[in-house]
């Protein structure tokens, strides 16, 4: 854990135990998966600590300035989406009258209608994420794609649930049946998370 500097909160790693109980995927996967999150949260920090400090040599016209600016993005996200997924596992059921699964309903014309959409999503080819946003302004749902960490997220929207399709997600437990894998974390939804990001 990085030490916090002087006047600006840095961010510090989460634990999801629930994760190295072995009862989501094995220990082994989740084990390196924890670690892979944890450097995107030291190299989250690193950026905002060297962004300060170019600050602070009044650098902000160099290009390393700019490219770091560019990057923040993509390291955040790849801390934050980590944490959205951990904690959206597990296995917590979705209560028949839940107002999550009355609203993916109405839009959707049914539960089952709104799921085979998602997982049709988590089988695109490439790296990122599949994830359930809720555009609240609108009262609506989308499911879409995020490509790596920063590709298309929709801007506003709440992350309500979401799904790693990160080769180290999957390769070890699975190898390349994404499918496999798209089921087994069907399985493990915390639905009690996702219905709380929800909030209603
Ligand atoms: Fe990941």
């Amino acid at each position: 854990m990085l030490a916090p500097a002087q006047g600006y909160a840095l961010y510090n790693a989460r634990e999801y135990p629930v994760m190295l109980s072995g009862a989501v995927f094995s220990f082994g996967m989740s084990s390196v998966h924890l670690k892979l999150y944890q450097g995107y949260v030291k190299s989250t920090n690193a950026l905002l600590q060297r962004l300060k400090e170019l600050e602070g040599e009044n650098k902000t016209a160099s290009p390393e300035y700019a490219e770091l600016k560019r990057r923040f993005g993509w390291e955040f996200n790849g801390m934050r989406l980590h944490e959205l997924y951990f904690s959206n596992l597990g296995a917590a059921p979705l209560p028949a009258g839940s107002s999550l699964r009355a609203a993916l309903t109405a839009q959707y014309g049914t539960f089952e209608a709104w799921e085979a959409s998602f997982q049709a999503l988590a089988q695109l080819r490439g790296i990122g994420w599949a994830a359930l946003v809720y555009d609240a302004p609108a009262g609506r749902f989308h499911n879409v794609w995020i490509n790596e960490h920063d590709g298309g997220v929709p801007a506003g929207t709440t992350v309500l649930l979401v799904l790693d399709l990160f080769e180290h997600a999957y390769m070890y437990d699975f190898q390349t049946d994404k499918l496999r894998y798209a089921r087994a974390f069907w399985a493990a939804v915390n639905w009690a998370e996702v219905q709380k990001r929800f909030g209603k």
